[in-house]
């Protein structure tokens, strides 16, 4: 059944969400109104009320602009989103996926060794070791702890260093695979790719983006391809990426 009168509402704390939105495009036409926080960006630092508290302003300003279909772009908000906060904003589970519902979906393989490479925020929450833990995977972490900052302000010497270490963490405990734990990281995957390649570490890079897109695609959202992007603070970077054909 088609929901003609949908409203697809996708956010995170900057560019990060731009990653799940060129997959969500493969999957559907829905009209979209994009939100990136970058006035606030990055939050991976951040407490958890205060994310919590951020999560349910951006719910609102999006309820407001008509929007009936919600996806946690951001993993940092994502963990910090509870059913309570859920309710209290009157959105039903039904009509919000996140980075966490993704991350359940991966096809994990057997005997594989998972670096999760995250905020503080993300891995301080513990909810994709236990994911990982349930299904049996050996998992490792890594907070790379300024790297969304760091790619907020296309400050690349500085992506680099941060993207060496998360190479070197993965090779020191034998990692098979590095899991993207944050949206921000798949917009740097080629400095991943070149790094890796150099240190030679031969595994491979997961990102839960394409589960989402597969998530939202049971949706079975109508729409003309619409998309509104609005950011709280203007930044030569997210400019860059709205003006993208998406
Ligand atoms: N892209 C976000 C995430 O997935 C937020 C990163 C940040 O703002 O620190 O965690």
């Amino acid at each position: 059944m088609k929901e003609p009168t949908s409203l697809l509402g996708i956010f995170d704390s900057g560019v990060g969400g731009f990653s799940v939105l060129q997959e969500l495009r493969k999957v559907t036409d829905a009209d979209i109104v994009y939100f990136g926080d970058c006035a606030r960006a990055p939050y991976g630092n951040r407490g958890e009320a205060e994310i919590a508290l951020f999560v349910s302003e951006i719910l609102e300003q999006l309820q407001s602009q008509g929007v009936t279909h919600f996806v946690s772009a951001c993993n940092s908000m994502s963990v910090n989103t509870t059913e309570k906060l859920l309710q209290e904003s009157g959105i039903p589970k039904e009509q919000y996926i996140d980075m966490i519902d993704a991350v359940k979906l991966i096809p994990f393989e057997h005997n594989s060794h998972v670096l999760i490479v995250a905020t503080h925020t993300t891995i301080a929450s513990q909810v994709y070791q236990s994911i990982l833990d349930e299904k049996g995977i050996t998992a490792s972490t890594h907070v790379p702890s300024s790297l969304a900052g760091e790619i907020e302000t296309q400050d690349s010497g500085a992506i680099e260093i941060s993207i060496n270490e998360s190479i070197d963490a993965a090779i020191s405990v034998g990692a098979t695979h590095i899991l993207y734990g944050c949206t921000h990281y798949p917009l740097v995957d080629t400095y991943f790719k070149t790094a890796a390649e150099m240190k030679g570490w031969k595994g491979s890079f997961i990102d839960p983006s394409i589960y989402v897109a597969q998530l939202v695609s049971q949706w079975k959202l109508d729409g003309t391809r619409g998309l509104r992007i609005e950011t709280s603070k203007e930044t030569p970077l997210f400019t860059s990426y709205s003006t993208k054909v998406w």
